[in-house]
């Protein structure tokens, strides 16, 4: 999830790869998992990975009637302590969240939570976080009045809210951009202007990268310092790596074949 700072990614929740991830949605990145197996071991080779870098992961079981449930980022909003359960936006996809919430309830005991209610629609996919500074997609997931309902949760910690219109030729805002720091964004050519992430704050900059390279701009910042990317996507890897950045790369394809990245993967809290 996208919606913690980097040093405060100490718990991971994530999902297993149920035997019906070959039916997951498949419109943009991906043309449709083929293979379970291959998936799963992507899948614990990034649990493996997000586990040798200071996080301590925990894996809910998979459930075979839900396709796309390895994709969490979705399901809960975990920010300052206080939890937002979006209504997600496909409909396919709303069975998958009461697990998820049941466990982040039990595991941030008292947690204040706010469920989205009435026609409000939010994936948490469509969240960015760049320090105290907040982005939304406003995307075929996520409507005006989801982005109501996550900026009445923020300003009770006086965060600021920018929005974001999502082209119709990508799902989430984490699709096309993540923060492989606190003060980075990354961000493929041809999907957003220059001026949608408006003015960034003194010392955050914001760096392009070929439209090519997109899927690679998901990347997770982890507690060490270190950055989690997506292999096989050179001028991302250079980039950050010219920061300074030490890279922990994974195998994503059968996971992107499904539309997901790296962030889809986990709810941080
Ligand atoms: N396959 C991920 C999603 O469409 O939500």
């Amino acid at each position: 999830m996208a919606s913690v700072r980097v040093d405060q990614k100490r718990k991971a929740l994530v999902r297993r790869v149920p035997e019906s991830f070959t039916n997951a949605l498949a419109y943009y990145f991906g043309s449709g998992p083929t293979d379970v197996e291959v998936a799963r071991a992507q899948h614990q080779a990034y649990i493996a990975a997000l586990e040798a870098n200071g996080v301590q992961v925990h894996a809910l079981e998979a459930d075979d009637r839900h396709p796309d449930c390895i994709f969490v980022e979705d399901q809960a909003v975990v920010i300052d302590g206080k939890m937002l359960l979006p209504h997600p936006g496909h409909p396919s996809r709303v069975a998958e969240q009461p697990p998820i919430a049941e466990f982040l309830m039990s595991e941030l005991e008292g947690v204040q939570t706010c469920r989205m209610g009435g026609e409000a629609r939010m994936d948490g996919g469509d969240i960015i976080r760049l320090g105290d500074l907040f982005f939304v997609g406003r995307s075929s997931r996520t409507n005006d009045l989801g982005i109501a309902s996550l900026r009445s949760l923020l300003e009770d910690f006086g965060h600021e809210l920018r929005v974001i219109d999502i082209p119709s030729h990508a799902l989430h805002l984490t699709s096309i951009s993540s923060t492989p720091t606190d003060s980075t964004i990354l961000v493929p050519e041809g999907y957003l202007s220059p001026e949608a992430f408006g003015e960034l704050p003194s010392g955050c900059e914001l760096l392009w990268m070929p439209e090519e390279e997109a899927y690679g701009c998901n990347t997770i910042g982890l507690p060490n310092g270190k950055v989690l990317v997506a292999k096989g996507y050179p001028t991302v890897h250079a980039t950050l790596r010219a920061r300074g950045l030490e890279l922990v790369e994974v195998e994503m394809s059968e996971i992107r074949a499904a539309d997901g990245s790296l962030t889809c993967c986990s709810i941080f809290y």
